[in-house]
Order: structure tokens, then sequence, then C-alpha cells
């Protein structure tokens, strides 16, 4: 068995820093954007609360420091308090990621006594009638509002989340006019990346490149008010990758930071890895450890002998790793080669005709694919 620190063919490794813990798939919403796998369906065992303690243990002996709990909606499961509290009592820095639904003032107070570090609360529009559409839900708008005051009358910084897609992008200043009325600390105003249902529904979320450009001008305008009526409010705007030359180094490298244990315990090198051909240990069947360092899944992209051209010679693979494995796949139909983002990939051409087609996409909300488990069946299915 190698060392921690060292791999087979002489790669280092460090620790995991990073573990994402996707307590489960089950979510009240139904958002045509989530990244969960289309089959999540076909998925549905979940570890069991002695379970997810022994893969915090196992985490934080390994080095890990930072620790989010998503989903699918985290909320649903009984045992949440518990988990933070084991986080808490381990020293993680612990984060939960929430649609907002299912929480209660009474709830946040419970997580924030149990020790719970950051709540960020997902948004999906401004104004109510967008909101619920794209989230599938009639009551999600003013819950989520509810909550994200509650979160931040618990003492939390309030942390607001913003999916941004071709249906509400040209709501930008009015999205960060809510969010100033209710007095958020931090905003991520981040493109839809296009992993799972959002990679189903591309052509009716992605916004075209005028689009895009428009919005990046009202945030960096309402940046600049902002600071000139001192408000601390800060914007964080997240532009897609498939308006850039050069692919981006997606989780800081395969198997570099990031361990992400889904829901029935199989543990991948990033919330997408799921799709690859590729065989992926389980925390019930092997320890952290040796799925970290050991397992051929978590090593299969790590190093750059695995690179074709034009990674191989390419002088700035140390920086991009040759960009994001699953989308290389998504796009390919192979994990290896260049992300077609890059201007060097010679499937480079899949991305200008998605930009192409997002420059003539007319479908409304009502024709994506909503995420839920009806038409996650029928992909499984077919
Ligand atoms: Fe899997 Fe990029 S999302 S490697």
């Amino acid at each position: 068995m190698n060392a921690p620190g060292k791999q087979a063919d002489g790669v280092s490794v460090g620790p995991p820093l990073w573990l994402l813990a996707e307590l489960t798939y089950r979510c009240p919403l139904q958002c045509p954007y989530c990244s969960n796998p289309l089959d999540f369906s076909s998925a549905d065992q979940e570890l069991t609360t002695e379970q997810w303690v022994d893969v915090l243990r196992q985490g934080r002996t390994m080095g890990a420091a930072q620790l989010g709990f998503s989903g699918g909606e985290p909320l649903v499961r009984q045992d949440l308090s518990e988990l933070i509290s084991e986080a808490r009592h381990l020293g993680y820095y612990s984060n939960l990621i929430t649609s907002g639904l299912g929480l209660n003032a009474d709830k946040v107070e419970a997580f924030a006594e149990a020790g719970l570090d950051h709540i960020q609360v997902s948004f999906q529009a401004s104004d109510p009638e967008l909101n619920n559409a794209v989230a599938g839900s009639r009551k999600a708008f003013d819950q989520k509002l509810a909550m994200a005051r509650a979160v931040k009358e618990a003492g939390y910084p309030m942390v607001l989340n913003f999916v941004i897609h071709r249906h509400n992008i040209h709501q930008m200043n009015d999205i960060i006019a809510l969010c100033d009325k209710l007095g958020a600390d931090y905003v991520e105003l981040a493109t839809c990346q296009y992993y799972g249902w959002a990679f189903k529904n591309r052509e009716g979320l992605m916004p075209s490149r005028a689009q895009l450009e428009k919005a990046e001008a009202e945030v960096n305008a309402y940046r600049a008010r902002l600071l000139d009526a001192g408000s601390a409010m800060k914007l964080i705007f997240v532009t897609p990758d498939y308006y850039e030359e050069r692919p981006k180094a997606c989780m800081n490298g395969w198997g570099s930071l990031f361990l992400t244990v889904a829901p029935d315990g199989t543990a991948l090198p990033c919330h997408s890895a799921r799709i690859l051909p590729i065989d992926f240990p389980n925390v019930t069947e092997m320890s952290m450890k040796d799925i970290w360092y050991n397992s051929p899944g978590f090593n299969h992209y790590r190093g750059d002998s695995w690179m074709p051209e034009p990674c191989r010679s390419c002088d700035e693979k140390g920086k991009d790793f040759g960009g994001c494995r699953c989308q290389a796949y998504m796009l390919t139909g192979n994990a290896d080669n260049a992300d077609p983002v890059c201007g060097k990939s010679p499937h480079h051409d899949r991305i200008l005709s998605a930009r192409r087609a997002a420059d003539h996409a007319t479908a409304g909300i009502e024709e994506l694919t909503f995420r839920n488990a009806e038409n996650s069946r029928l992909f499984f299915r077919s």
C-alpha cells in the first residue's frame, strides 16, 4: 500500500482538504439545472447516521478541514443536527448548502448550537413567479425569503446563491436589489455549469454571449454603486466556461483536494464523476484513506501520464490539467480527451455550436426537463 503523500507512479498526492457529503438525492424542488445524476432515482440507498459519522471521522483524520453538507436537499435527513455536531466536535469548518425548503427558525438555531459554521441559501429568481416556476414548487420563494432572514437573525452571514441562466439573466439588477434589501453579505451569481440535469437542458438554459456580457456589465455597475454607498455586500459573478478559450482547472485537478461522498457511499473526485465509465469505490467497502491514495478510480487522472495530445505537450497542462474530465466525456464520449472548452481541442467545435445554439434558442421554461423522480426513472429505463 502506498504511503500518504505518494502514489504508485510517483505523483505526489496531498490530503483531501475538502469533503463534500452529499447526504441524499431526495429534494422537494425540481430545478432543471440540478447537478445530481440523471438516474438519481436508481441510487436510492443512503448511508446511515453511523456510516456518515464514520466518513466524517475518517475524512478529518486524513486532513480534511472544510466540510460541505449538500444533496439533494440535506434538510430531509433527520440526523442533520447530529452530523453537524459531530463535524464541530471533529474540528471541521462546516457549510450547509440548502434550498431553504424544510428549514425553520428553530432548526437554524439548533444547527447554530450544534456548531454549523455557514449556511448558503439558494434562490432561482428575484420574483416568486419565476422562482417557483424554475424550482417546480409553488411556495418556494416565500420560504426562501423567510429562511434567508432567519439565517441572518441567528448570527450567520447571509450567503445567497442564484443560478443564472437564459430565463433569469435579465433580472440581474432585480436580483442584486433583492439581496441588498435582505441585507445579504455574500451573493453568488453563478451561471449554470452544464452537468447533470443542466447538461440535459443545456439548450434551454445557456445564455447567449450578448446576454452574458450585458449581465456582467450590470453586475459591475451595481458593484460600483454598492461601493459608493458604503455597502459591504460582496457580489461574486461566476461565468460559464462555455464562453472561455481555455478550460478551467476543474476541482483544482483530479483527486487533488476534493473528495465527494454520494448518498449511497460512492466516493468520487467530483460530484459529477459517476457518469464516467470508471469503477469508483464505496466507503462501505474500503477505507477512505485507501480510496483516496490507492483506488484506481482516484488515481485514474492524477499526474499527466494519461494525457493525450494536445494536452500532453501543452505548456499550460500544469495549470489547467486538461480541463474537466466530465465535460470531456459528455462532449466527446472519451474522458481522456482535452476539455473541448479549450481552443486547442480538436473538439472545440462542440462548444462553438453550443454558443451558436444559444444565440437562437427559443425554448420556454415549460419545455425544460425538470429534475424529479419520474423523469429520472425514464432516463434510468432508457
Ligand atoms: Fe468532474 Fe470536472 S466535474 S472532473
